[in-house]
């Protein structure tokens, strides 16, 4: 068994190296003495966490030796594209992608490696193309800690939920549901969670989620125990419903990427717990990975996911859960916010 999963990564290793060196002789010019350009393609930088994101991979590509010229399309597949095109025109050696739609940015994909340029998918994943690699956060497991979390609090009791996904075109939105319907599934057939209520929020938008919550009161009334949110932004699009109705506090919500308003709402009682992604691993991570990509050096990557054309060669990081209880030896230790910022008097 452990033969063959060293064999698999093996070959993706080695089908990565040769697609590369294949895709470097096609278009670019040969790799030289000269510092190399990294397009970082972003889909937005709304959440909080995209400008860290941002910031410390550049921070880290610098320091290796490498530039970073950074978009941000606003949520728009077209512009997206044309940000694309505009870093290829600008020679860039490798190309990091957060696509707003994971589908769309194929199109980005083939642009790039018609032009003889690797492109590494930066925390969510690009459908039905020839990518190169995936670097993100195991984000079944996201979904999985979320709705365990629930299943934890509620301790065997019958609990009523509404779920809040996110928007339908990230792929990661589909892993988290499809990782928290894992964990409900055998509690859904036994009749101990009831779903009273469930959406999309369009482009993760947290007046979304706040129209969904309003959707879900009117629907199911105020009788509900907990909502099953995916992340920190739309969660507080959900708490704003919920105080609005004098329900803030009483209702379990869930929520994702340890903003810092969030670790306050869950300082204050208002939200019961987060998914912390310590960005640091993923922004060192795909830094270096960019770095040696554009580079042509060899990439080692030990997990692997199918996006729908092809077996991606990935690394997927680890996440923790947040409560009340540990966001002093989580965030707080490892200095995303100070603990001034979280408890404020
Ligand atoms: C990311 C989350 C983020 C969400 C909205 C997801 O793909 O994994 O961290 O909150 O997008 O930007």
């Amino acid at each position: 068994m452990k033969y063959r999963l060293g064999l698999v990564v093996f070959s993706l290793v080695l089908s990565l190296l040769i697609g590369l060196t294949l895709r470097r002789g096609a278009g670019a010019a040969a790799a030289g003495p000269h510092r190399p350009v990294i397009g970082f393609s972003m889909d937005t930088l709304k959440e909080e966490r995209w400008q860290h994101d941002r910031d410390m991979f550049t921070a880290r590509a610098q320091e290796l030796g490498a530039d970073v010229l950074v978009q941000s399309a606003n949520s728009d597949d077209v512009r997206q594209l044309k940000d694309v095109e505009a870093l290829i025109s600008n020679r860039v050696d490798a190309l990091v992608i957060v696509p707003h739609d994971g589908a769309a940015m194929a199109k980005a994909v083939q642009m790039a490696h018609d032009a003889g340029i690797p492109v590494l998918a930066y925390d969510r994943l690009i459908t039905g193309c020839d990518l190169d690699l995936y670097v993100a956060f195991d984000n079944l497991r996201v979904g999985e800690l979320q709705a365990q979390y629930l299943i934890d609090t509620f301790h065997g009791r019958k609990f009523r939920v509404v779920r809040i996904y996110g928007a339908k075109t990230d792929h990661n939105a589909l892993m988290f549901k499809e990782g928290q319907d894992k964990v409900f599934a055998p509690f859904i057939a036994n009749g101990s969670v009831e779903v009273v209520h469930e959406d999309w929020a369009d482009d993760w938008r947290p007046e979304n989620a706040k129209k969904i919550t309003n959707a879900a009161i009117t629907k199911a009334g105020k009788n509900i125990d907990a909502v099953l949110v995916s992340n920190d932004g739309t969660a507080g699009g959900v708490i704003q419903a919920l105080l609005e109705e004098g329900l803030a506090g009483q209702i379990i919500v869930t929520g994702q990427d340890a903003d810092l308003a969030a670790c306050q709402r869950i300082a204050r009682g208002t939200q019961a717990m987060t998914i912390y992604k310590p960005l640091k691993n993923l922004t060192l991570t795909a830094a270096e990975l960019a770095v040696k990509l554009a580079r042509h050096q060899p990439v080692i990557a030990r997990d692997v996911i199918d996006n729908g054309q092809v077996k991606v060669p990935a690394v997927l990081l680890t996440v923790v859960t947040v409560t009340k209880d540990n966001l002093e030896s989580t965030v707080i230790a490892d200095g995303l916010h100070s603990r001034a910022a979280v408890f404020p008097r």
